[in-house]
């Protein structure tokens, strides 16, 4: 097993490519599961949640090729089934549900179960599915799905931007209109809506709390180049940010996290939108901001823990409150083995703010709680040892070669 190790106190100081967005890559990917004609992908992040699902498409029967530039031709599928082990490494497996009951009428997908940061149920996802005429069975262990989806009216009782993209994907066929309420409005949601327009989809409103899908009888081929990733972008500003840094990243949509650049620049933070990209610089000591995760366009639950690492070293206290996932604050206790002064109350964290941090081994149990701790112990003193790396490479391409660049001491080794 792999860890990254760390001296901190580097300024990061340059200029860095924003990969490709791996929480749009998922849905777009599985999106080829509705036309039997090629769907061309570009710009693809190395990461391994990609592969995972290139796993798992393949498994269906889905003919895949290429490396950054994917292409996914799903003319004949040999199986309707997501198997355990697959779903088990990566919930978004859940995500083929949608697609092959829309396009073949029927599906067998594991339950995916619950993870570190939460219980995160589908309850709303089959809801979804049910209203639209979906017959779904649970039966050990797998959703059974039969049927094909007919238009349907559905209020989301929470904005879930999986159910969102499953219940887009599946009216996409279905026979009729559908109509989304309180539609997730997540940039990835309007991301896969604007694939799917493209595969001949007729949706509108994607962006917006009401999503109204036409079903269409068939779909055809895309050649899509995939956004940027607004999480990895957010990561990296708070990279810069605590070592004091000046760097540009190149590709990166402000407009996308607008949400994560009024916080940092409440905190005396400059981020400013290039022709190329966003640059971020910090001279000073950035001020204590409060943070309260909701869903977008409200701060992003992936971007807590980073902001929280962030807020470990500003001055003055932040309380950051949780209100997407019931679990997510693993990284305390380790952000508070690098000296943060750190207290949880109920789902919301105390951050004091102390001018340096103390290189310490840490390791977390999820990817963005991962993430926050490299950005620490690029501003601890000493060495900081971050275990437990196969988190972070299911969601961030090279991180520690793109830190490296920027001027960061950061390097990977075996354990
Ligand atoms: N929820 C339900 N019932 C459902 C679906 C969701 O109660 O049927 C609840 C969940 O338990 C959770 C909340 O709704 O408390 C939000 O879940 P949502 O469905 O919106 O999240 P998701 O689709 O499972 C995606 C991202 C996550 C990100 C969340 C929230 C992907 C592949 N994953 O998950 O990304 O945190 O939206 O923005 O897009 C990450 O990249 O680190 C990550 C966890």
């Amino acid at each position: 097993m792999d860890r990254i190790v760390i001296e901190g106190g580097h300024r990061l100081i340059g200029e860095i490519d924003v990969s490709g967005s791996k929480n749009a890559a998922l849905p777009l990917m599985v999106a080829s599961l509705l036309t039997e004609e090629p769907v061309i992908l570009r710009g693809m992040p190395d990461l391994v949640d990609i592969k995972t699902t290139r796993t798992l498409l393949s498994s269906l029967g889905v003919e895949v090729s290429g490396d950054r530039d994917m292409t996914f031709r799903a003319s004949n599928l040999d199986s309707m089934e997501a198997p355990y082990d697959l779903v088990r490494k990566m919930r978004a497996s859940i995500l083929v549900l949608g697609p092959l009951v829309s396009r073949f009428g029927s599906a067998k997908v594991s339950l995916p179960g619950g993870c570190a940061i939460g219980v995160r149920p589908i309850n709303l996802h089959l809801a979804g599915l049910k209203a639209m005429g979906v017959d779904i069975n649970l039966e050990h262990g797998y959703v059974i799905a039969n049927g094909k989806p007919g238009g349907a009216k559905i209020v989301l009782d929470f904005p879930t931007v999986g159910g969102t993209e499953n219940l887009l994907m599946a009216a996409t066929l279905a026979d009729g209109t559908t109509v989304i309420e309180n539609a997730a409005r997540e940039p990835e949601i309007v991301e896969l809506a604007n694939l799917l327009n493209a595969m001949g989809a007729r949706i509108e409103g994607a962006g917006s709390e009401i999503i109204t899908i036409d079903g269409v009888p068939e779909l055809h081929g895309a050649d899509w180049n995939l956004m940027p990733d607004r999480i990895e972008t957010g990561t990296l500003m708070a990279a810069a940010a605590i070592t004091r840094g000046n760097v540009l990243l190149k590709g990166a949509r402000a407009a996308d996290l607008e949400s994560v650049v009024r916080k940092l620049i409440d905190a005396g933070i400059t981020v400013e939108q290039e022709q190329d990209g966003v640059r971020i610089s910090c001279a000073d000591r950035p001020r204590s901001v409060d943070v309260r995760t909701a869903p977008y366009p409200g701060f992003p639950t992936d971007m807590q823990a980073q902001i929280m690492a962030l807020m470990a070293t500003s001055m003055g206290t932040a309380v950051i409150s949780e209100t997407i996932f019931e679990n997510r604050f693993m990284h305390v206790p380790e952000l508070r083995r690098l000296g943060a002064q750190v207290q949880i109350e109920g789902r919301s964290a105390v951050v004091r703010g102390i001018e340096l941090l103390s290189g310490a081994t840490v390791m977390a149990t999820d990817l963005r709680a991962s993430a926050s701790l490299v950005i620490a112990g690029l501003a601890a003193s000493g060495t900081t040892i971050v275990r437990r790396v196969y988190h972070l490479d299911r969601g961030y391409e090279r991180i520690e070669q793109k830190l490296a660049d920027l001027g960061a001491q950061i390097k990977r080794e075996e354990e």
